[in-house]
């Protein structure tokens, strides 16, 4: 069962110096154990609502909880150290974190296991391609058990295939930890695919423009991606799109 937020944005907004308003008033909350999307055109403050929830920013005005205790954050460029083979590189943040050696390998390896890299542990980053890059950097906020993962367009430059699987990858982890997750993305398709709410934002300033529900419980068949039911949720995402960034009324 749903129960307490582990994320909430209440009229949470936000004005850089330079005095580019970046969001205004957005209203958000996801429920533990809950897997929403945020979709939105570029430049409408989705990177930024995020960082406002790690706490790399702090809001202008309203008000943001998040316990960062239990904090994942994926972005889009994998950030791999090149100078460390895989393993090492799972292991940073219980490296970070001071978890001891013998504990922090048997982490990266369950890590590990759990992404699919099982076998890979003494390959450096370049030896991988861009699908694999991306398991390790999710293998590396993996290692300290989130309960909350905050995603950042994490398989936007892998290729469409490769982003598929790893989208099953992603849904197999929240079936087996029932963590949180803020999933950013371009894609209207992934966003469908892997949440049970789609908050669909407007053009910069950044506001939430509508909420879609999608009635599909998890797991999920990769099948679902063409069955009319899914087809019809993408529409409705594609629509409310549009009409967030235009302005203008759009006919759902
Ligand atoms: N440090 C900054 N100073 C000023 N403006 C910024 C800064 N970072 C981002 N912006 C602006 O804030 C808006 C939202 O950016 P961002 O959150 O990166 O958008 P998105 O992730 O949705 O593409 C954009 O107009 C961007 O140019
Ligand atoms: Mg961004």
């Amino acid at each position: 069962m749903l129960s307490a937020a582990r994320l909430s944005f209440r009229k949470t907004s936000l004005c850089f110096p330079d005095g580019t308003v970046a969001l205004r008033e957005v209203d958000l909350d996801i429920a533990e154990g809950e897997l929403v999307s945020l979709i939105g055109p570029s430049g409408c403050g989705k990177s930024t609502l995020l960082r406002i929830a790690s706490g790399l920013l702090e809001a202008s005005s309203g008000e943001v909880l998040c316990d960062l205790d239990g904090l994942g954050y994926v972005f889009q460029d994998p950030t791999l150290l090149p100078w460390r083979r895989v393993q090492k590189n799972v292991e940073l943040f219980a490296e970070l974190h001071g978890l001891p050696k013998a504990e922090r390998a048997e982490r990266a390896r369950r890590a590990l296991r759990l992404v699919g890299l099982e076998g890979s542990e003494r390959r450096f980053p370049k030896a991988l391609s861009g699908g694999m890059r991306s398991r390790v950097s999710l293998a590396r906020s993996l290692i300290l058990e989130p309960s909350l993962f905050l995603f950042d367009e994490p398989f936007a430059a892998v290729d469409e295939i490769t982003r598929e699987r790893l989208n099953d990858e992603i849904i197999r982890l929240f079936c087996l930890s029932g963590f949180a997750a803020a999933f950013v993305t371009h894609s209207i398709s992934e966003a469908c695919y892997l949440a049970s709410r789609v908050v669909v934002m407007t053009r910069s300033p950044g506001r939430v423009h509508a909420v879609v529900e999608v009635p599909f419980g998890y797991p999920r068949a990769p099948e679902l991606r063409f069955e009319p039911a899914f087809v019809e949720v993408t529409r409705q995402v594609s629509a409310l799109l549009r009409e967030g960034n235009t302005g203008e009324g759009a006919e759902l």
